[in-house]
């Protein structure tokens, strides 16, 4: 078990479309998993993906406790999915701010699906299938979209929110883009 240097976009690793899993409950899979969770606690992600740390498989770990920046969000399970399927429940998007632990010191404000089903299986193959809403639903999307070799910028639809967060404050966007000011001067949380 180790922590492992988290890759920043521009490794090709990223863009790569990851391999499935064919074996459950292997020893190689459990020291996967363990690294995965090791280099997101180091790191205080909410969720990361295999192919961040250089492995091209299709893994993801994602969980907490509390919100850091809305601590009446209800709290994501920790959770070890392999081998994901995501269904939209509803063609409705919601916009929010996302930052990646590839991305470090970037942010931007990206579309997704409200709602969401996730099918997959954890790392002995038991099976996990959920139907969940809003953050949750936007950080499971995130990380499976690292399977498919897709960063968040990717999926932003108006580039003028993207850029380093600790030049905010003097930025001068549309007001509109920021709810509120504890929302702006709070780090979003890399995932
Ligand atoms: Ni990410």
């Amino acid at each position: 078990m180790a922590e492992r240097r988290v890759l920043k976009m521009g490794k090709p690793v990223l863009r790569r479309v990851a391999e499935p899993v064919r074996e459950f409950g292997t020893a190689e899979l459990a020291s996967l998993v363990e690294d995965l969770w090791e280099t997101m606690a180091a790191a205080g992600g909410v969720g990361l993906a295999a192919p961040q740390i250089g492995v091209s498989e299709r893994v993801v770990v994602f969980g907490m406790d509390r919100h850091p920046r809305d601590p009446g969000l209800p709290p994501i399970p920790w959770t070890v999915l392999v081998n994901p399927i995501l269904t939209p429940l509803e063609a409705t998007k919601s916009y929010d701010w996302e930052a990646c632990l590839s991305l470090p010191g970037l942010r931007g404000r990206v579309p997704r699906y409200a709602r969401i089903r996730y099918t997959g299986c954890d790392a002995r193959g038991e099976r996990i299938e959920r139907e969940v809403e809003g953050y949750h639903a936007r950080v499971v999307q995130h990380e499976c979209d690292h399977l498919d070799g897709v960063l968040y910028p990717q999926r932003m639809d108006d580039l003028e929110s993207f850029g380093f967060q600790d030049e905010w404050l003097e930025c001068e966007l549309d007001p509109s883009l920021e709810s509120s000011a504890a929302e702006r001067d709070s780090p979003v949380e890399g995932i």
